[in-house]
């Protein structure tokens, strides 16, 4: 089978890309990435070979799917840094779920009434929604970063915002608008010297950028299998161990038992203890295999290559006048990730017309209305980079953008 290990060959390993009859540029990877064919044989196989429940059965073919879900959790731990003595991984349907989660087994019990959670505006609705939900049924504040023209966060606002009154900050690892990464660093330090707790929605941040949630120190990441090369509907909750401890089981019944009474139950060790039911086993060894996949390229080495070709991007968009582009950070700060507006067009018909010259790409308000309301338009068009892509592809935008737009202008 083939299997790359340099970006710059990865493109063999997306069978979307390589279909005789292809021609698709494929700029949508911020909704979610292709997958390679390490992934698709990993979840095939499963169903084929072995699709048998885990932790239940005492026969071979449950063993070899039990020791294929373990060794997916152990790949995904790898490539996040998560240790056993720092924390653990727990398995989610995503992103979305793992921060509502969060909201209901941590938060529920540890925020309270008159207390703070702390938010950028550049939020994700999935880790906005969640928090004003939680702040609605245990009587918290939330309170929002000062955030600047472009969408960034400057330390006096991370100062600002933070205070003793604060229990969690809530923050988006890369904004999937302008690709934009709020330093981690700083809001950690302010935060845990007031005895606040941090979350990260990694959505993003995991599938473009080295993560090592022990050096960040941060208490929790959420992440989704789907936009890193994995299958929908599996993601990732990391949690620092001391706040296991504080944690309560939100979905109860089998498999996160120890005992079970007529009238009362006792829980099962974790991870088990929050994933209750038969987990989404294929999921999880789909998400195993790209994250072995992902650090076998490197993340490192992913990273640089969108900035590289975010910075073409980037230059492609600002040389034509008829674009404004939205979130104009230094590609350090900022990269692989292009929301713009198209003068005199609305971006749902850029879009179509995109699609129709086998370009894709994401137009509207990307699940971030506060954000969209901070640079005051209704939508943008967003073009978001991945591995495969490469600067064939950005011409190919780049020229699509003009024809677009001498018909729609
Ligand atoms: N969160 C995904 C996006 O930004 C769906 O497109």
């Amino acid at each position: 089978m083939v299997f790359a290990t340099d970006v710059t060959a990865s493109r063999i390993d997306f069978p979307a890309l390589n279909r005789a009859d292809s021609t698709l540029v494929y700029l949508d990877n911020g909704a979610t990435a292709l997958k390679p064919q390490v992934v698709i044989d990993a979840i095939t196989e499963y169903y084929a070979d072995y699709s048998a429940n885990i932790h239940r059965g005492v026969y071979a073919m449950s063993a070899r799917a039990t020791a294929a879900y373990d060794d997916a959790r152990v790949a995904v731990k790898a490539l996040l840094g998560v240790d056993d003595s720092q924390g653990e991984l727990l398995f989610t349907r995503g992103t979305t779920e793992g921060i509502n989660m969060l909201a209901y087994s941590w938060a529920q019990h540890n925020v309270a009434r008159g207390q703070k959670i702390v938010l950028t505006p550049l939020e994700h609705h999935s880790n906005l929604v969640p928090w004003q939900q939680l702040a609605q049924r245990v009587g918290a504040e939330l309170v929002f970063f000062d955030i600047d023209a472009e969408g960034a966060l400057t330390e006096a606002a991370i100062e600002a915002a933070i205070d003793q009154h604060t229990a969690l900050v809530a923050v988006s690892g890369m904004s999937n608008v302008t690709g934009y990464r709020p330093p981690l660093e700083p809001i950690v330090r302010v935060a845990h010297s007031h005895g606040a707790a941090v979350v990260v929605d990694a959505a993003q941040l995991a599938a473009h950028h080295p993560v090592d949630v022990a050096a960040l120190g941060i208490d929790f990441l959420s992440c989704s299998a789907h936009k890193m090369c994995g299958p929908t509907g599996i993601g990732a909750l990391y949690v620092r161990r001391e706040r296991l401890e504080e944690m309560e089981p939100f979905h109860f019944g089998g498999d996160m038992i120890q005992h079970v009474g007529l009238h009362s139950s006792t829980w099962a060790r974790v991870p088990e203890k929050f994933e209750a039911g038969t987990p989404n086993i294929a999921g999880a060894i789909g998400f195993g295999a790209a994250a072995r996949y992902l650090a076998a390229i490197g993340m490192q080495q992913i990273a640089a290559h969108e900035r590289e070709l975010g910075t073409y991007l980037n230059e492609r968009i600002d040389e034509r006048d008829y674009l404004r582009r939205y979130g104009k950070l230094p590609i350090d700060r900022a990269a692989g990730i292009c929301s713009f507006s198209v003068s005199g067009a609305h971006p749902h018909d850029v879009g179509s017309l995109l699609d129709q010259l086998g370009i894709a790409v994401r137009t509207g308000f990307h699940c971030a209305q506060p954000l969209m309301a901070h640079f005051g338009v209704d939508g943008t068009v967003r073009a978001s980079l991945y591995l495969y892509n490469t600067r064939d592809d950005v011409d190919r935008f780049a020229a699509a953008l003009d024809r677009v737009v001498n018909v729609l202008t």
